[in-house]
């Protein structure tokens, strides 16, 4: 039985075969309908989501599966003051996999050593985001045909945005990425994500301020929101709310084959008017998380 907590769960080999399984899925989507006939998938969310909860649910249909779960807090036992332990040995009484997201870091990998069935970390707090991540990779993939040689700018909430973090670690894994960190001062990558991931794995990276001057090197421009509920304080995150707005006229000294990706929901990092840029690439990335989901839960499952 196996879980996926972090993206390093994952070894470069696997994902080189989820993506291959999801752009197998993607083009014989009948062949893969009824794989996961009779399973069932229990979402567990105490955190909101659109996008990753919906998406697993999608995931598990297109299999053939059927799904359960809670998607606030708030209308489970967790409310009654539940463990996270004894919730989740209940759910593995009734489900074949568990997909939770939680506030707080590290709740998923708890959850794990508890569940009698593979749990996968759908968000855990400011911490990982393992399946957004391989909805990312499916992304750059498909529109680079590759990850290595690639300079990928990260810009918005680096300090509190899960996504980048596994993002950042998936990438570190292949041949000279270069690494731009675009943010606030006070939103910058963590230090323990610069010192354990790039400076040990000696990763080129720089930081800036000024996503203008970033703009004409990058193959990618990954954009994120200001994490609002990871702030201790309102004022702060009005003050850096709009660090980065995304306007077509900051496009103009960007590459032509730029690709443009942001996990979503965007609360106005990129203007409605980038949408219909043939760059932007974000909502292939809500539809690519389908897929790489749909590819993790056959591999979890064991399901050939
Ligand atoms: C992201 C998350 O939950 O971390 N959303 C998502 O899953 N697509 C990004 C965010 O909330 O900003």
């Amino acid at each position: 039985m196996r879980s996926v907590i972090d993206i390093l769960d994952l070894t470069v080999e696997e994902i080189t075969d989820l993506i291959a399984t999801a752009d197998d899925i993607i083009a014989n989507p009948a062949k893969y309908a009824e794989k996961c006939h009779g399973k069932k998938l229990a979402t567990l969310f105490f955190e909101p989501s659109t996008r990753t909860r919906l998406s697993f649910e999608a995931a598990m249909y297109e299999l053939g599966g059927h799904v359960i779960g809670f998607s606030e807090a708030q209308s489970s036992s967790a409310a009654k003051g539940e463990s996270i332990a004894d919730t989740v040995r209940t759910v593995s009484c009734y489900a074949d996999i568990i997909a939770m997201r939680h506030p707080k870091e590290g709740a998923p990998l708890v959850a794990s050593m508890k569940s009698g069935v593979p749990v996968i970390n759908a968000g855990d707090g400011g911490h990982n985001h393992p399946t957004q991540t391989l909805a990312d990779l499916l992304t750059i993939h498909r529109e680079k045909g590759r990850f290595s040689g690639l300079t990928v700018g990260l810009c918005g909430d680096l300090k509190f945005g899960r996504t980048v973090h596994s993002l950042i670690n998936a990438l570190s894994r292949y041949e000279d990425v270069r690494f731009v960190l675009i943010s606030p001062n006070e939103l910058v990558l963590p230090e323990y994500m610069k010192t354990e991931v790039l400076e040990r794995k000696n990763l080129t990276y720089r930081e800036t301020t000024d996503l203008e001057e970033a703009m004409p090197e990058l193959d990618i421009l990954y954009m994120t929101r200001v994490q609002r509920e990871r702030f201790f304080n309102e004022a702060d995150y009005i003050r850096l709310k709009d660090s980065y707005i995304l306007t077509p006229d900051k496009l103009l000294n960007a590459k032509s084959d730029l690709c443009i990706m942001h996990p979503l929901p965007r609360v106005g990092e990129i203007a409605g008017s980038v949408d219909d840029d043939p760059r932007a690439c974000y909502f292939k990335q809500v539809l690519y998380g389908k897929y790489m989901r749909m590819a993790l839960i056959l591999k979890l499952l064991e399901v050939a």
